[in-house]
């Protein structure tokens, strides 16, 4: 049976139907909005309107707006003063992070955080990884471990490891639950592409690297089995959560992981997918929101079960009709 008999539009006549058929739900729930915070003075990050660099005070009024809109999560990524070949201020007790998790718990305990592990914005050579001439894997763990932990001391609930050093999952679960922390959650960014889409990012956290760039550590745009073994190795090694980075132009990748691995897969809807869309708005060049809205959208149809996204506040807004 077909045409006349079959008719497609049928179920697209209003929005009602429109509503019923939707095989695709939003909602805030599934958002997680990155924040970054500077031990200087809070700044707008030039290559990405609406997002600054923000000082602890900033911070936690910040925390307060997003948990008050309904979104459950944030992901913190800290901008210390300090930067040598040992990423020192990454593991310190009193390190932005550490304060900064705090001072949120403290004010928001409700508030989900998740903290960004990894290395490069607190080396001075910008790399995520301990570099004795090549970036050396098993050297850079022992940091990675003692940053994790710090973290999840100062009261972080969830550890996310985005440095993509071979083993770290393990190391940092052993860790954490060597101290007592079995509690604390592991968020994975198994399947990490090194990617210019990071750009923004960069300016944002000032961790581009001064040499070289990240191919032998991230993964190559390429490939996509890849991304399995990744993901699974990730997942045999106690991770809580896989996370695909960055989300766009890696959809097929995010549906091939959703359906290799029995845990939950986040997608990270990163700078650069942001800035192009903040670009072409203030262009006049896209209607931003229904942009925003169909990328989010897009994200989940290949099987994020949640986002990070710089949208968070901006789509949980409209999501919720205020
Ligand atoms: C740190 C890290 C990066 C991002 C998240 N964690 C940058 C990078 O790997 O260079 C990128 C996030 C974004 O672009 O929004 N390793």
């Amino acid at each position: 049976m077909n045409f006349p008999n079959q008719r497609p539009r049928r179920l697209r006549k209003n929005a009602a139907i429109r509503r019923m058929v939707r095989e695709t739900q939003l909602l805030p729930d599934q958002l997680v909005l990155p924040l970054f915070v500077t031990e200087g003075r809070g700044r707008p990050v030039r290559s990405m309107p609406g997002v600054s660099q923000l000082s602890i005070s900033q911070v936690v009024k910040e925390a307060k707006e997003v948990f008050k809109m309904g979104i459950p999560a944030v992901i913190l990524f800290g901008i210390p003063h300090k930067k040598d070949d040992r990423a020192s201020s990454a593991y310190d007790k009193s390190g932005i992070i550490q304060t900064a998790v705090k001072s949120i718990k403290d004010k928001v305990p409700e508030l989900y955080v998740i903290t960004d592990v990894c290395l490069c914005e607190y080396m001075s050579h910008g790399h995520c990884g301990v570099v004795s001439g090549t970036i050396d894997n098993d050297a850079s763990l022992e940091l990675l471990a003692k940053t994790a932990l710090s973290h999840a001391q100062a009261g972080s609930d969830m550890v996310a490891p985005s440095d993509m050093m071979d083993g770290r999952v393990k190391i940092i679960r052993r860790a954490l639950d060597q101290s007592g922390f079995k509690e604390t959650g592991l968020m994975s960014y198994a399947v990490k592409y090194a990617s210019a889409f990071y750009g923004p990012f960069r300016e944002a956290a000032g961790s581009a690297p001064k040499f070289g760039d990240r191919k032998t550590y991230q993964m190559d745009a390429a490939n996509v089995r890849e991304s399995l073994r990744e993901a699974k190795l990730d997942e045999k090694e106690g991770a809580d959560i896989i996370l695909v980075k960055p989300a766009l132009a890696y959809l097929d990748v995010i549906a091939k992981v959703r359906d290799v691995v029995n845990l939950p897969v986040a997608a990270y809807n990163v700078s650069g997918e942001y800035a192009m869309i903040k670009a072409a708005a203030q262009k006049g060049w896209i209607d931003e929101r229904a942009v925003m809205m169909e990328t989010l959208l897009s994200i989940k149809r290949a099987g994020a079960d949640m986002i990070v996204t710089y949208f968070a506040k901006e789509a949980a807004k409209l999501l919720l009709g205020s």
